[in-house]
Formats: C-alpha cells, structure tokens, sequence
C-alpha cells in the first residue's frame, strides 16, 4: 500500500495513497447512523455559554464486534456537537488528557488570533516535556511534518498547561462550521485517530425560513480511515513496516486515505428517514480524500449553505464535489421516493467499497411543514472592483537542494515568523491560487468569494460565502477575500492534512 506514485498521478480525480484494512470490514448499510451527542453548557454568565471538553483516549466500537481506540473530544468520535447563535459568545475550555500537545481550531470560526487554534499555540498534557529543538520526535504518533524545529523558532510556541480557553464570538451568520486538531506537523495522525467535531452556528433569520428542523436536521461528516485485524485505526507513521522508516514522507506525499469510508464515524451507515425533506449537513472530514456525491437510484440536493452561510437562493445540483474540509448544507426531500425504497449516498470518484458512502431508508409516509423558501440570506456578492489588492499564490511541490520534496505555497515552506501577505482590516482583496495538484486551500478568519476558474465561471456548487476551496490541478482560481473581525496573524494553507504537516502553510498578518 505504500508504493510511491509517480508524477503521471498528479492529474487523477482521485490523488492519495489508499490503505487497505486487514481484516473483514463489515457489509455496508448495516450500522445505523449514529447523530453525535449536543453539548450544554456547563454555566452561562453575563450571556455567555461557558462549555467544556476534554480530549481523551477511548475506546469505541466502529466495526461492530471490535474495540478501536480513538483520541477524541469527550472521547467521542466525532466529538460532541456544539451549537452556538450568531452574536452569542461561547467560550470552550479544551482540557487535554491525550499522551500529546493538541491545538484547537474552529474550521470557518471568525475568532481572535490567541483563540484560533495556531499550530504552535498549544496545550501540553500536564507533565509531558516539551522540546522545541525537537518537537514531537520519539512522539506517538509520528506526524509527516519535519518536526516543528524546521519551521518554528523556539520562542514562537505558546505553551498552555493541562487546559486552555477558546473565545468564540460568533459575530457570524448561521453556518455549519466544524473544529478539530491543528498542532504543527501533526494535525493528520491526529485528526485521523478522532480529533474532530461539528460546530452549528444559528440565527433568527434562518430560523424564520422554515428548513427542516429537529430530527430532520442531522449533521453528517464523512471521513476515511483504515483498521487493522483487531480493529486498531492504520496510519502509515504508525506503522513502520508500511514506510520504511517513520515519518517517511513519501509514502504519504499525495495524502493518506483508507478503503472504509465513515459517517458521523460508523462505517457504511444506514437512516431510517420519513417520506420528508431532511436538511443535511455535509462536511468532508477527511485528510485527502475528495468526493462527488450522489444519489441512487437517482435525485438532487437543494443546496442551501456553503461553508460559511446560507446561500442567496437555493441551487440544485445533481453532484456534489467535496473536498477536504469543504461543508454543503443541503435538502433531500425523500418523500420523492416510494415509501419502502431505499436511496445511497454514493461516491461516484470512488471504486469498490470507496463508491458506497451510506443509504437511506424511507419507512413511512409523514406530515412535513418545512419548505426550502426560493429567497434564503442576504449574501452580498463583492465585486472585483472593491479588491484593494490582487496576489498570487502557488501551491506546489517543490525540491529542497538534498532532493527532498516538499510541499510549498510560493515555493516556501512555513516559517511561524514570516508573512505572505499584510491585508487591511476591513478590506476586500483579490487571492489568485494556482496549483499542481488538488489542493483544497484554506484561509482562516477571512470568508471568500469564489469568482472565476482559470478565467471562466466558478463552478455552481463554489456559490456562496466559503473559506476552503478545491483547487484542481493546474487551475488557476479566482477568489475575492474579506479580512474583517480581527487584527492579528492568522494563517492559509491546503487542507489536503498530510500536505499541511509537510508545511504547506502561510501567515497572513492583519493590519
Ligand atoms: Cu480546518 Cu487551518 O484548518
Ligand atoms: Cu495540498
């Protein structure tokens, strides 16, 4: 599984290393979608919800009839839903009892520099020594970075004992945001053993619309992974007889993706739904693996949100392209369907087992009030002439002078310290991204505008506010960004997380 694909893959609609399970893997369709518990508040003062979750090691069953040990938030995989309202704040305290540093981002998050989930912000378990000349070396878990030595000076890690406090002020319209682990070099073991959660951001408006709510309203991230025999999680770092040696880049040059695809982490999964519409919220949770999504026997999402908000109007698409990181928040109306019938969610850019992603059931006829109305959110579409800048960034492969390949943007690795661009607080910049491969870039803070793809219309599903877009290979897109809410450093970088551990990052500070 761990041969090293050549330069004739870079134009594959499907780019990353597979790992293959040992073991039987069970049918699909069998285990039920399972819908990750909401948190609550743990206080609310001064109108602040006050939550708390701990990070820690547990054992769960994914395939059924085997243990799997996962690192997760509240030891659950995926982590606990958190629910939040647009002008509310929330504040999460991360309490971390995992053998290893974590940094928490909040993925589409409008948040404060100190509460952004930097990758060398981090919290330490109590009594784990950290070593900044060589950080993570000898760790658990080796990541496919460089070890943060390469690439951060010591006196740039934060460091926060046991715990810290995320500020959320979710100055933000409604949107499906999710959260997961940053630390430097090591956000793809690390999100690949569970670190990931879904964050819903709500408000009046959207509530006023009449979408499906309650238990037609289910979040479903969709990720892949790899088990062992005994159901253990494979990671190549994990496994030294698949690399070589560990932390070996090559063998996950193009990123990692494993042969069971999961939902809401049970694999295969099945729902039992009402002759209705339901609204689900997509999310592409994995480390490289891209889908097109669609449905058998056939049917259209109505596509309402984008990454970070509902869209003006809603689209229907008969496909959906997800990349890592990117969220759809659609309506599926099953009563389409006959009842008794059922339709899957497939993977049409996946073969064998990767082409299944879920199915649904429809079991009974029921009332359905909701509706998708035809106008949903102000979305202000920016116009070129309000950039105030235009840049240009490449995100390529390069070679070092020891014929190391690496994974740039501009042809640099990151460098904790150094800025690739100084945007103006409240501004509206044009961002022109190139690419030799698939690499879904993502900027923090600022939302986007996707405006043209190698010169030409953006795609119909790339409509909307966004803050990760799939850039394909040799394409050149077009993005109008907006820095507003803080001052500070922040960064960008491909979301494919194996490229991000190879240090295909970059700082932007805001002025
Ligand atoms: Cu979802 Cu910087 O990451
Ligand atoms: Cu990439």
């Amino acid at each position: 599984a761990a041969g090293i694909a050549g330069c004739g893959s870079l134009t594959r609609e499907v780019a990353g290393e597979l790992l293959s399970s040992a073991g039987r893997l069970p049918e699909p369709f069998r285990v039920p979608l399972p819908v990750p518990r909401t948190a609550v508040p743990v206080r609310t003062a001064n109108g602040v919800d006050h939550y708390e979750l701990v990070q820690r090691v547990a054992d769960v069953e994914i395939l059924p009839g085997l243990k799997t040990e996962v690192w997760g938030y509240d030891g659950s995989f995926p982590g606990t839903t958190l629910v939040g309202r647009s002008g509310r704040q929330i504040v999460v305290r991360v309490r971390n009892e995992l053998p290893v540093p974590t940094s928490t981002h909040l993925h589409g998050g409008i948040q404060a520099p100190d509460s952004d989930g930097y990758p060398t912000d981090l919290v330490v378990p109590k009594g784990y020594r950290h070593d900044p000349a060589s950080s993570g070396k000898g760790d658990h878990g080796h990541g496919a970075g460089h070890g943060g030595a390469m690439h951060v000076a010591p006196a740039d890690w934060t460091l926060s004992q046991g715990a810290k406090e995320y500020t959320y002020p979710l100055d933000q319209p409604a949107a499906t945001l999710w959260y997961h682990d940053h630390r430097m070099d090591f956000s793809a073991p690390q999100v690949w053993r569970g670190l990931a959660g879904m964050f819903l951001v709500r408000d009046d408006e959207e509530e006023a619309l009449g979408l499906p709510t309650g238990d037609r309203d289910i979040p479903l991230m969709i990720c892949d992974r790899a088990f062992d025999e005994d159901g253990a999680l494979r990671y190549p770092s994990l496994e030294p007889s698949l690399t070589g040696t560990p932390g070996v880049e090559d063998a996950y040059m193009e990123g990692v993706m494993g042969d069971v695809v999961l939902v809401n982490g049970a694999p295969w999964p099945e729902l039992e739904v009402d002759a209705a519409r339901y609204r689900f919220r997509l999310l592409n949770a994995s480390n490289a693996r891209r889908y097109r999504l669609e449905l058998e026997p056939g049917g259209r999402f109505t596509q309402i949100g984008s990454d970070a908000g509902l869209l003006a109007a809603p689209r229907s698409h008969e496909q959906l392209p997800i990349a890592p990181a990117e969220r759809f928040d659609v309506v599926v109306d099953f009563a389409a369907y006959p009842v008794g019938s059922t339709v899957t969610l497939v993977n049409t850019l996946g073969e064998g087992r990767t082409r299944q992603v879920m199915r649904f059931k429809v079991a009974r006829r029921a009332k359905d009030d909701s509706n998708v109305p035809s106008r949903l959110a102000d979305v202000e579409p920016l116009r070129a002439a309000a950039a105030v800048a235009e840049r240009r960034f490449d995100f390529r492969q390069t070679s070092t002078s020891d014929g190391t390949r690496i994974w740039t943007v501009n042809g640099k690795p990151f460098r904790s310290a150094e800025f690739a661009a100084r945007p103006r607080l409240g501004t509206v910049e044009r961002w022109r991204f190139t690419s030799d491969f698939h690499h879904p870039v993502h900027l923090h803070l600022a939302h986007f505008q996707v405006v043209a793809r190698s010169g030409r219309e953006p795609l119909a599903t790339d409509a909307g506010w966004k803050d990760t877009v799939d850039v394909r290979p040799f394409e050149v897109v077009d993005v109008l960004a907006r820095f507003s809410g803080h001052r500070g450093r922040y960064m960008f970088h491909c979301h494919n997380l194996e490229h991000e551990d190879m240090a295909m990052m970059a700082n932007f500070q805001v002025v």
